[in-house]
């Protein structure tokens, strides 16, 4: 199924154009057809949310509604229970909305892991106390090692837990894990950014966040369900117009949610987005995905095992994981084999530590003084040798002759075929660029295009 902006022609060093193959999905996804075709058809009907008598105003305010009886629905929730849908701007943002309104104290605990993204643990860091779920060094972890931490005590307030990991592909056993915290009176957060363009989120999760711009609907929309009562009472995180009913200089009556915790002018057009991928991704229908996600992660891991001099991180080849394979090759910085991948290859991974710096760590065995020599350095300014690896990752778009020509890509580099120009590191930012006014790579790019590790 082809995405919007497939097949564009980019420049590479040797002065030719290639079609751009975009191996970064798991990071962001390009617009389904009928994303883009429901947003553009839209947009003559534009108009404020929750904020106007006009026809196009009730029109623009119905789309929005629709969109979160859409997101209701993907989440397996009922719009006549106990659930609502609070419309963000994506998982980050739904997270330390979450945050915020579990009213945590400094020492309540949050249980969560070290497979987990940034979103997913800064949130809770500046708040409360965290219990860490420790993984081995394949990067996953059992059912029990969660028992474990919920079972220790002060009890914890909350599980904080992702359904898939952005940097192996890895799934939990999310329901089991559910269950066994329901079991023991503990709330779940599932952090669905990497599972919801790929599989059914849980149902039983408490509390789900996810993005469209992870789902081929790329306009700034996210979604947190939680139950109603969560949000009931006191002061949204957001304060600002269309959170209340009634404002004086020194009182103010909040509305009820779930526009409580949507202040300010809603993002209709991402809401619309949102609603047109759901539409598209239930007609497709999880088995049709499962089996195309199957098939490339197949061939991506086991074609990239094959390789010498690469080291997969994360789970064996075998393991069942979402569509992307990180790894790193031995003796090229991961930040040179995207550079060359890129400017040779007209192929677009993601490189670093992809914001779960503490997963990362880990799947790369690094030391606590390798580590604080990193952070020194960073510090410091210099970003040469920043740890990390290389992702590729699939979507709905990607086909088994992109995956081979990637490992084509791969194979040639790991193979020590020479690059056809020089590259240089900026210290700054811990990029290669490859030397002299290339077309398309000239320095003038640089300084808008750089920082590509960051997390
Ligand atoms: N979590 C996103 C990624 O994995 C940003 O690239």
């Amino acid at each position: 199924m082809p995405l919007v902006g497939d097949g564009l022609a980019v420049p590479c060093v040797d002065g030719e154009e290639r079609a751009y193959l975009n191996l970064d999905a798991a990071a962001s996804t390009n617009a389904l057809g009928a994303v883009a075709e429901r947003v553009h058809s839209f947009l003559p009907w534009y108009s404020s949310v929750h904020r106007g008598a006009g026809y196009k105003s009730r029109r623009a305010t119905a789309a929005y509604e629709e969109a979160r009886v859409a997101a209701m629905g993907f989440a397996g929730r009922r719009t006549d229970g106990d659930d609502l849908a609070i419309i963000c701007r994506n998982t980050t943002e739904a997270i330390n909305h979450l945050a915020y309104r579990l009213r945590l104290e400094p020492d309540d605990v949050v249980v969560t892991t070290v497979v987990e993204h940034h979103a997913n643990l800064l949130p809770w860091a500046r708040l409360c106390e965290r219990r860490f779920v420790e993984c081995g060094p394949d990067g996953v972890f059992d059912a029990e090692a969660v028992v474990e931490a919920l079972e220790r005590r002060p009890a914890p307030r909350l599980l904080a837990i992702t359904a898939a990991s952005n940097v192996s592909g890895w799934l939990p056993p999310i329901d089991t894990i559910i269950d066994a915290a329901h079991e023991r009176g503990v709330q779940v957060l599932v952090d669905g950014a990497q599972l919801a363009a790929h599989g059914a989120l849980p149902r039983s999760a408490d509390y789900l966040a996810w993005s469209g711009h992870k789902m081929y609907a790329p306009f700034g929309s996210g979604i947190l369900i939680g139950p109603r009562a969560t949000f009931a009472d006191g002061d949204p995180f957001l304060a600002g117009g269309g959170a209340v009913d009634l404002v004086d200089l020194d009182e103010v009556a909040w509305t009820d949610p779930p526009e409580r915790e949507e202040a300010g002018s809603p993002n209709v057009i991402g809401a619309i987005a949102l609603h047109a991928a759901i539409d598209e991704l239930e007609r497709i229908g999880w088995p049709s995905i499962a089996a195309h996600d199957g098939t490339l992660a197949r061939r991506l891991r086991s074609g990239l095992a094959n390789i010498e001099g690469i080291r997969l991180l994360g789970p064996d080849p075998d393991i069942e994981t979402l569509p992307l394979a990180t790894f790193t090759l031995e003796g090229v910085p991961h930040a040179l084999v995207a550079a060359r991948l890129s400017a040779e290859h007209a192929i677009g991974v993601r490189h670093g530590c992809f914001c779960a710096h503490p997963y990362l760590m880990r799947l790369l065995d690094l030391s606590p003084a390798e580590i604080a020599a990193y952070r020194d350095a960073v510090r410091s300014g210099d970003r040469r040798n920043v740890p990390g690896a290389v992702r590729a990752s699939c979507g709905i778009n990607t086909t088994l002759e992109d995956i081979d020509r990637f490992l084509r890509a791969v194979a040639s580099i790991a193979a020590g075929e020479p690059a056809p120009v020089a590259y240089q590191q900026d210290p700054a930012t811990g990029d290669y660029w490859p030397e002299g006014e290339v077309r398309g790579w000239a320095s003038a790019d640089r300084a808008v295009g750089a920082s590509c590790a960051r997390g």
